[in-house]
This record gives structure tokens, C-alpha cells and sequence, in this order.
């Protein structure tokens, strides 16, 4: 029977499990309870001669409301139940390592926080939470890794965020759960569950140099003219973004904003959507001038830089 079920590898996936068994126990019950019913009775109160005729019943209210109570109590407790179970896993813990994820027709790019890349693979460390920010090049895919009994869409101009703590070192699938166009069966992958320190040397051994020439978030902060205005002295036009991340904005409008991922790419794609107080709406959009990657390299530049 255990072939039929994908292992269990995160910290998530035996509360999962739990949740699944048992709403499939509850529909085994139910649904036996009922067909041994309706057997019992169809004969227990058969007709037994030509010329019977059926009497009927009168209302039975306590009958009634049993088979209100019961079911309602059943779906509001598993409700309560998958509720708080989708609340923890919506819900990255704090101190999660973020990595990088584009889906693309027909690829998953990974990148982690140092740099290192990598294709349709994902190394992650064991034991430590993992928050992956996604993102889409083109249509909506989905990242479903079963052992970790985790799926979430990736989608065009936004970001998705999913989390997962790995208990188990190995190698598991991962998927594209959305189907999306002729090579879809194709875009899978794997996940790749190493050690803390196994992981540390193999985020060292790749290097930036994978990088093609110019892409990185340092680079396009400069190529893209983002220094002239974004600067540290009197002649900026703009605000500066060193300590940005993570703070509280003012807008002109009136109102607040934390400085999130989503935050600094709305920014860059539509800069007059949130225009921070004190400051003109001057600087360009650069939807569709710039790529998912880039996008990422710049979010991640600006995430980290002491002073960009
Ligand atoms: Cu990507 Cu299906």
C-alpha cells in the first residue's frame, strides 16, 4: 500500500497526511455506514405480499437533527483542521533561507542567495526552513513537490512564495503541476536535500562566474541607470535604497507600505503605483524591458546591498 503514497520528507507532510487520512477514514465510515443501511433496511422492510401498501412516516425530529449535527460538526472540524494547516504552511517561519525560483516554458531556474544557479535542480539544506520566491517568464506553472507535499502556482508578473523545512537527506521529484503547453510532462526536476554544512560548500563551490557577463543585480543597478538618482548624496533625485528591505515606507498618498520582495518589484515595473512621500513620480517603468531574471538579480541586489 505505502508504494501508492510518495514518501514523507518535510516537516510538513505527516501533518498532511494525518488531515488526509482521516477525511478518507470519515468517507469510508459514512459511505459503508450508509450502504449497509440501505441493504439492511431494503430487506428488513421488504414488501412480503402483492398487495401491500406503504405507510408514511411521520416526521422524526430527533432523527432530523442528528443527521444535521453530525455532519456539521465533521466539515466544521475538518475545516477548523485544514484551516490552521494551510495557515502554517502560507505562513514561512522567520529566518527562512530565501532561493529563487523562475519557471519558464520548459525549465525551473534556481538561484540561491549567494549567487550560485542552477537548472531543474534544487539543493536545499536538511532541517533548516527554505522559502522559495517564484516567479514566471510566460504562463502560470507549479511547483509540486510530493515527498514534501507542497504545490503552489507560479505566475506571470508576480511573486509566489511557498516554504518547506527537508527532514530527509535524498533526492525527490519535483514537477510542473499546471500544464503548460507541449513540453509540460517534461518540465520536472529534482530536489536535491543535503546536510547544513554539505550544502554550505556546495553553495561555495559555484561560483558567479556562471553568471553571464553583466547580469548580475550589481551590474543592471548601474547598466540600467538606477545609480544616477538612487544615489547616497545631495544630488539624489530619488530615495536611497541601502537599509530599504524590510522597513517601513511613507507614501505621497498618505499611506504605509513594508518594503517587501513584492514591494521592490512593483517598484521597478510600475514606479507610480506606490510613490514614496517627498519624492516625484520621475523614474521610468521597466515592465517588459527587463527580464524575470533580471527582475530577481535586482530584487536580490537590493535585498542585500549595504549601499546599492
Ligand atoms: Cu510548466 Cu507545466
Amino acid at each position: 500500500m505505502w508504494e501508492l503514497f510518495p514518501e514523507a520528507a518535510s516537516t510538513l507532510a505527516g501533518k498532511v497526511d494525518r488531515l488526509f487520512f482521516f477525511s478518507v477514514g470519515v468517507t469510508v465510515f459514512f459511505s459503508g455506514l450508509i450502504a449497509g443501511l440501505i441493504l439492511y433496511l431494503g430487506v428488513r422492510y421488504r414488501r412480503r405480499s402483492v398487495d401491500q401498501i406503504g405507510e408514511p412516516e411521520r416526521a422524526a425530529t430527533a432523527l432530523e437533527i442528528v443527521w444535521c449535527v453530525v455532519p456539521l460538526a465533521i466539515s466544521l472540524f475538518l475545516f477548523a483542521w485544514g484551516a490552521q494547516l494551510f495557515f502554517e504552511q502560507s505562513r514561512p517561519p522567520a529566518g527562512a533561507t530565501t532561493i529563487y525560483v523562475t519557471g519558464r516554458r520548459w525549465m525551473w531556474q534556481v538561484q540561491h542567495g549567494s549567487g550560485r544557479r542552477e537548472i531543474n535542480e534544487l539543493h536545499v539544506p536538511r532541517d533548516r526552513p527554505v522559502r522559495l520566491l517564484m516567479t514566471s517568464e510566460d504562463v502560470i506553472h507549479s511547483f509540486f513537490v510530493p515527498a514534501f507535499r507542497i504545490k503552489q502556482d507560479v505566475l506571470p508578473d508576480r511573486f509566489s512564495v511557498l516554504w518547506f523545512q527537508a527532514t530527509g537527506s535524498g533526492s525527490w521529484h519535483l514537477f510542473c503541476a499546471e500544464y503548460c503547453g507541449a513540453e509540460h510532462s517534461r518540465m520536472t526536476g529534482r530536489v536535491v536535500v543535503l546536510e547544513p554544512q554539505e550544502y554550505e560548500r556546495w553553495l561555495e563551490a559555484g561560483d558567479r562566474a556562471a553568471l553571464p557577463a553583466g547580469a548580475s543585480g550589481e551590474h543592471l543597478f548601474e547598466a540600467l541607470g538606477c545609480a544616477g538618482c538612487h544615489r547616497g548624496d545631495t544630488l539624489a533625485k530619488a530615495p536611497i535604497l541601502a537599509g530599504l528591505f524590510g522597513s517601513t515606507v511613507k507614501l505621497a498618498d498618505g499611506g504605509e507600505v513594508v518594503a517587501d520582495e513584492g514591494y521592490l518589484r512593483e517598484s521597478i515595473l510600475f514606479p507610480s503605483a506606490k510613490v514614496v512621500a517627498g519624492y516625484q513620480p520621475l523614474m521610468p517603468g521597466f515592465r517588459g524591458r527587463i527580464t524575470e531574471e533580471q527582475l530577481l538579480e535586482l530584487v536580490r541586489h537590493l535585498k542585500t546591498a549595504k549601499n546599492p
